[in-house]
């Protein structure tokens, strides 16, 4: 199995530990554990496969559940054994999504997969994921997988914030003149998609989808009007992003969706 030298490269420079805990970004991080909480029970035990530096992690272990993490990156994995405080039943690993052997079959009621699907750039590498995550999960239990959405990524940090070069990528094939549909490798290392591409990817696993969360909805594309609420207006946007964060017709303009099914 090829190790992506570009992600490593990635996660050695870039604060991913800082990622989620900006107003805007924390947007992202409430939602998900707003659904995990509606899903999970005391004695669970949860694995986040992705972990990174270990938000989700050590936020669910500091709730007294038993957390297992594995991480590609060791520079991450450093973090995130720095970031465990006493009294958390939790482990991390160094492992690769595809290929989880050290975890036995049906082990676990709760499984995060919140970062790989979107570092891996063929449906065979991204099946071959979910096949382990479902693999390692209960029965009846629930994953958690992410995707980041293509349209959001383009309004935002293309024809906003210019950090995509549109035309550019319209040139080089990385977008489709005609549908605006993304096609990534590993060197641009955020693989996009649309809706009707995780229904794909979805369409042979035996598993019920029991909600598809927009789990950022607006926050990246506005997020200088986040940053600067004061806590009252930021409850009140929590509480219209909670109210429409599961509506068709806004998914698409999220940066970042939450695929959340039973096995
Ligand atoms: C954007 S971070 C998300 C971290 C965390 N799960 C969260 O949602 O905040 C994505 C993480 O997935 C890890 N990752 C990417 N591909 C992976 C793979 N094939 N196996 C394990 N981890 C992987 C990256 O190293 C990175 O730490």
């Amino acid at each position: 199995m090829e190790t992506n030298q570009y992600l490593i490269d990635l996660y050695d420079h870039y604060d991913e530990d800082g990622r989620l805990a900006s107003k805007h970004g924390s947007v992202e991080f409430l939602t998900t554990m707003r659904y995990i909480e509606q899903y999970s029970k005391a004695g669970d035990r949860v694995l986040e496969i992705g972990a990174a530096t270990g938000r989700y992690s050590h936020a669910l272990a500091r709730q007294g559940y038993a957390v297992d993490a594995v991480e590609l990156v060791a520079h991450n994995i450093d973090i995130f054994k720095r970031n465990t405080k006493p009294g958390e039943t939790i482990t991390v690993t160094q492992g690769n999504a595809m290929e989880l052997s050290a975890f036995p079959d049906g082990r676990y009621d709760i499984t995060l997969l919140l970062g790989p699907l979107y570092h891996l750039y063929t449906k065979e590498d991204k099946r071959q994921a979910l096949r382990e995550a479902i693999r390692v999960t209960k029965p009846g239990g629930v994953i958690f997988a992410a995707h980041v959405i293509s349209d959001g990524c383009l309004l935002d940090e293309g024809f906003k914030r210019r950090n995509i070069d549109v035309a550019g990528y319209i040139q080089n094939g990385l977008i489709d003149s005609q549908t605006f549909a993304a096609r990534s490798e590993p060197k641009d290392l955020f693989e996009l998609v649309r809706k009707e591409d995780i229904d794909e990817l979805m369409s042979p696993f035996a598993v019920t989808r029991l909600h598809y969360v927009a789990s950022d909805g607006c926050a990246l594309l506005i997020r200088e009007a986040i940053d600067e609420m004061e806590e009252d207006a930021f409850a009140l946007y929590l509480k219209y992003h909670f109210a429409t964060c599961e509506r068709a017709d806004l998914a698409g303009v999220s940066s970042h969706v939450l695929d959340i099914f039973r096995t």
